[in-house]
């Protein structure tokens, strides 16, 4: 019996090798032919699973852009993209595509399982129906469980294996199966009462982090029109060893999961007449941010008595977060949009991003970029990046991540 996977990103990737590596056959499968063909040669298209981590499992997984080559498998885990439309409404559509190609595959006593992020009520009131239309009956012909992904890119000291995994089934024996198949690869499972439960712990975990992200942004603006110190303050208070929690001011909000989960369920919140403020509140502040670093930009540049129009500008880091190279809702690409319009002249390094195609822009070495320019702006600090070379080259430099505090630079 073998594991399959529905995506092969960020999260289905990485499960897939561990399932391979924990000795199971996994067949892994995703609508990108391009994608399949990658892994298929061993080429690995994230930073978190290398080249050859990837091949040296190939002999046990297979990578197809065929649903119904899962038909024999014990168990699908399913970790398709759950994006926001133009208007930031719960773009269900990879998820029911997904669920759609599973009722023509799944078979009696086979495990489904969803791991994409989505508003309590997806598993039962979305996905049942469609993989019943298979004429087999959710939680009696077929087991079927939310469990939710807790990967976070670019992070070692915690594993798939070493990060607890939260596990709701239809029924206590769907809860039972999934925690059996994850207890291969998870040291600690956490059965919870029904997929609603494990569907709104996700959520809650990134509006704690979106909500408190927002609170230190909102401060840290605060404390630069009272001429504070916000990285001072927030050292201070980190001191304290119970009841606070250390969150960092930035750019803003990136990547897949902050700045468009907790929309799926301030979304779902209106259909019960109730308007989730905290969610609405917390994304408002983080999407203003980028407006607030080009302030600080052009105060910057002002001080030397220059204008952001023809500006030399060299934007070190793209990516929505150190060590990665996903530039997806990066804030990075607003800051350069608004530069952009106001004239400036961007370069960008990030050893990450290669190229940035929706501006149009190539990314340079880090020495072509500070050349001749007029400001560094530090906005995603990634470690491999010598600081102290840019503090010595670049004429000014604003650091939004708080890097080169020591070195002596402008701080957000
Ligand atoms: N990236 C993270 O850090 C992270 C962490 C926790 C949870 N999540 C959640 O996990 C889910 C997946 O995120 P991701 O970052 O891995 O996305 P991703 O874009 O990296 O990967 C998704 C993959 O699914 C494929 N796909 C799309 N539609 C498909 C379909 N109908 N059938 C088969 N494959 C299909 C895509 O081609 C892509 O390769 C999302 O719900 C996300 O919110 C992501």
């Amino acid at each position: 019996m073998s594991i399959g996977i529905v995506g092969l990103g960020y999260v289905g990737l990485p499960l897939a090798v561990a399932f391979a590596e924990a000795g199971e056959e996994v067949i892994g499968v995703d609508v990108d032919h391009g994608r399949v063909a990658a892994l298929t040669q061993g080429r690995s298209p994230i930073e978190d699973i290398s080249d050859e981590r990837l091949q040296a499992v190939l002999g046990s997984c297979r990578f197809t852009t065929r649903p119904v080559e899962l038909h024999e498998t014990e168990a699908i885990l399913v970790c398709v993209p759950t994006p926001l439309t133009r208007n930031r409404e719960p773009d269900l559509g990879p998820l029911l595509a997904a669920t759609r190609a599973l009722a023509d595959v799944v078979r009696r006593d086979q495990l489904i399982v969803l791991e994409s992020t989505t508003f309590p009520g997806t598993t039962r009131g979305h996905l049942v129906p469609l993989l019943e239309e298979s004429g087999l009956r959710a939680g009696e012909d077929f087991a079927l469980a939310f469990s939710p992904e807790r990967v976070d890119p670019g992070r070692t000291d915690y594993t798939i294996r070493t990060t607890p995994k939260v596990v709701g089934g239809l029924t206590p024996r769907c809860t039972e199966r999934a925690a059996a198949v994850y207890g291969r690869i998870c040291d600690h499972l956490v059965p919870v009462s029904t997929p609603e439960v494990a569907e709104l712990s996700k959520l809650l975990e990134n509006i704690f982090r979106s909500v408190n992200i927002a609170l230190v942004n909102e401060l840290a603006r605060l404390a630069d029109r009272m001429d504070i110190d916000i990285w001072e303050v927030i050292d201070a208070a980190a001191t304290k060893p119970f009841g606070f929690t250390r969150f960092n001011p930035g750019p803003g909000m990136g990547g897949h999961c902050l700045p468009v989960d907790p929309f799926y369920l301030s979304w779902k919140a209106r259909e019960y007449d109730f308007s989730a403020e905290f969610i609405e509140l917390a994304g408002k502040v983080n999407q203003s941010q980028p407006y607030f670093c080009v302030e600080k930009v052009e105060r910057a540049l002002n001080a030397v008595g220059k204008p952001v129009r023809g500006a030399k500008i060299a934007i070190l880091g793209v990516a929505y977060k150190p060590e990665v190279g996903d530039t997806r809702e990066s804030p990075a690409l607003k800051i350069i949009e608004l530069l952009r319009e106001r004239g400036a002249d961007i370069a960008y390094h990030d050893p990450h991003v290669p190229e940035l195609t929706e501006l149009g822009l190539a990314g340079t070495g880090l020495e072509d970029a500070l050349e001749n320019a007029d400001l560094a702006v530090i906005v995603t600090a990634h470690p491999s990046v010598d600081y102290g070379l840019v503090v010595a080259r670049a004429p000014q430099v604003l650091d939004l991540r708080g890097t080169t505090r020591h070195l002596g630079a402008l701080q957000l």
